[in-house]
């Protein structure tokens, strides 16, 4: 079977698309990166993608006069690509219903929280300030709500009590880098049923 096309949408310093392009790297994966866009014209994301050969984008959600159109601008980007799969991946921007409606059962995130617990941002101190002992990550499904869909993958890490918020984060992201590509693997292996 051909392999899936993935575009993946960044704003940022990448190391979950790394994640990605290191696995479709692998002989026989079954998916391949056609594309990277960034919100961010400097976003680290887009060299690590230039450094593999994979074509880059930058759309800037600033150059346009609202959601509406800069989705507009994505949606093109993406059908000109031929996307099939688009992996969020680190994107800092809100995606509208519209738009998730278009792509749904295509469109997946990975967030740094064992959803539903701590959706939105600074998961990693609010599961020290609630005492919890486990943190992780969860790969999902992108619906019109913020941080929910059906949950593809998790993994959990444990809280230890000198953590930090950042020494938390860096023990969730060694498992967000297993869990993005074992998720891309699952979808890429069982089309068609999302
Ligand atoms: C990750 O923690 C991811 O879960 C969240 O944003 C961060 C992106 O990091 N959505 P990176 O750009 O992939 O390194």
């Amino acid at each position: 079977m051909a392999r899936l096309r993935v575009a993946v949408l960044i704003s940022g310093r990448g190391s979950n698309l790394q994640a990605l392009i290191d696995a479709c790297r692998a002989p026989g994966f079954p998916a391949e990166i056609v594309l990277v866009i960034s919100n961010v014209a400097d976003a680290g994301g887009l060299e690590r993608a230039q450094r593999s050969g994979i074509a880059t984008q930058v759309i800037d959600h600033r150059g346009f006069q609202g959601r509406e159109p800069f989705e507009d601008a994505l949606d093109a980007a993406l059908r000109a690509a031929r996307a099939e799969l688009v992996c969020l991946a680190g994107f800092m921007r809100i995606l509208t219903a519209p738009f998730v409606t278009r792509w749904q059962g295509k469109l997946i995130n990975i967030h740094p929280s064992l959803l539903p617990k701590y959706p939105g941002l600074d998961t990693h101190a609010r599961a020290i300030a609630d005492g919890a002992a486990f943190a992780g990550c969860t790969v999902h499904y992108v619906v019109p709500e913020v941080d929910a869909g059906p949950v593809i993958v998790q993994a959990s890490v444990p809280v230890r009590p000198d953590d930090t918020a950042e020494t938390l984060a860096a023990r969730v992201l060694t498992v967000e880098h297993r869990c993005y590509p074992l998720a891309l693997q699952l979808i890429a292996e069982n089309r068609g049923d999302a």
